[in-house]
């Protein structure tokens, strides 16, 4: 302060002005609050100066003039949404005060998820919904929506009201199979800074549990297989609700209505099956191909005496 009084040239001496003249001497500890609306608050002024007098003034209580060089702001029960930022002041020749900012927040009463319809179809389109109840300030809010423990939304607000209020956010889901059973949930965060409390206080729906209908669609459409004797045809999909099946074929003579057919009613060729739910159908078609004996029996008894002749008729 001494050099800076010295110092006339003016582009200097409004340097001085800015960072040391300007500069009130007081400090604020904590520079800024964050309350729990109704928890008590106290904070420190204090300076290192000679003054002739400091004190807080506030909507909410202050502290007399005082010619101490350190007073406390004190509020056993902050109870006030849209409070003033309180400001500490001194008088040492020249007078300057210090504002507190000052946030009241309240975690939610209640976070709740719904939707019209928690049985929904693959592909169509639907909206989930989290209420939350009597929080502030909304500002600071962030809704999280999360399907099992991924994050697949974020919405955040954009109102200055410090006051509690109700907020509604809105997601929209295109499910799909894999979908199915999925636990969806929404999670209130208040981001209320360094000077708020660690971690944020954050607020979760109940899971909101959805059920996803789709049609039957195989992999693979068509599928080729050498015969055996235990060859078996699978035609087993996945659908919701499940499927229903038929099978069409030449070398089927009765109906079948189960997804596998086992190797007594098969013999080589083609086999057409059909899966089908409220939603749609699905084809497979099967070629059982015949490489090498594929009637191993009947061969070994025709061929063999045969062979037992010609070699009995060299000998
Ligand atoms: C305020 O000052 C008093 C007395 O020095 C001290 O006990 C208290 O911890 C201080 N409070 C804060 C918030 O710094
Ligand atoms: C809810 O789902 C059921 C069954 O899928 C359907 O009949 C109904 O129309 C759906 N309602 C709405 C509002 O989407
Ligand atoms: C929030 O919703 C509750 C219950 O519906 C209602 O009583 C209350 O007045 C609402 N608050 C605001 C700020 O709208
Ligand atoms: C919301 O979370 C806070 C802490 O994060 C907890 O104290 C409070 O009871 C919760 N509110 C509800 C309605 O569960
Ligand atoms: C589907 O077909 C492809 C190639 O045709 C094959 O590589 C794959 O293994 C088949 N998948 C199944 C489940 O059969
Ligand atoms: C048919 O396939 C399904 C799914 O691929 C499988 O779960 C099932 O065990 C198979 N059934 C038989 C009899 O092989
Ligand atoms: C069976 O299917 C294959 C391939 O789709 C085709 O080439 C063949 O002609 C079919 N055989 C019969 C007997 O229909
Ligand atoms: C399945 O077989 C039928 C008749 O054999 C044929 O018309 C159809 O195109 C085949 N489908 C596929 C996907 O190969």
């Amino acid at each position: 302060m001494r050099f800076c009084g010295l110092v006339y040239l003016s582009a200097l001496s409004q340097l001085c002005l800015r960072g040391t003249l300007a500069k009130c001497p007081l400090q604020i500890t904590p520079q800024s609050v964050v309350v729990k609306y109704g928890d008590p608050v106290s904070v420190n002024c204090s300076t290192s100066v000679t003054h002739m007098g400091m004190g807080w003034e506030s909507t909410v209580g202050g502290v007399p003039l005082s010619t101490a060089s350190l007073i406390t702001w004190r509020v056993s029960e902050l109870t006030d949404w849209e409070i003033q930022p309180p400001f500490c002041y001194i008088n040492y020749g020249k007078q300057c005060e210090v504002a507190l900012p000052v946030t009241v927040y309240k975690t939610p009463d209640s976070v709740s998820i719904s939707t019209v319809n928690q049985t929904m179809i693959e592909g169509n389109q639907y909206e989930l919904q989290c209420d939350v109840y009597n929080v502030a300030p909304v500002q600071k809010l962030t809704v999280n929506w999360y399907k099992g423990e991924t994050l697949v939304d974020q919405t955040s607000f954009t109102d200055t009201i410090k006051s509690p209020v109700n907020k509604t956010s809105k997601l929209l889901i295109r499910p799909d199979r894999a979908d199915d059973g999925a636990q969806i949930r929404c999670e209130v965060e208040l981001n209320l800074g360094e000077e708020g409390p660690q971690p944020p206080p954050t607020n979760t729906s109940e899971p909101l549990r959805i059920t996803v209908y789709y049609k039957p669609k195989h992999s693979n459409s068509t599928e080729i297989i050498s015969w055996s004797n235990d060859v078996s045809l699978n035609c087993t999909v996945k659908a919701n609700p499940a499927a229903v099946y038929s099978w069409h074929s030449e070398h089927l003579t009765e109906k079948i209505s189960s997804s596998v057919i086992q190797s007594s009613t098969l013999s080589p060729g083609n086999y057409t099956c059909i899966a089908t739910n409220f939603l749609g159908e699905d084809k497979k078609n099967f070629t059982i191909n015949c490489v090498t004996g594929c009637h191993g029996t009947f061969w070994t008894v025709l061929v063999f005496p045969q062979l037992l002749v010609a070699f009995t008729s060299i000998l």
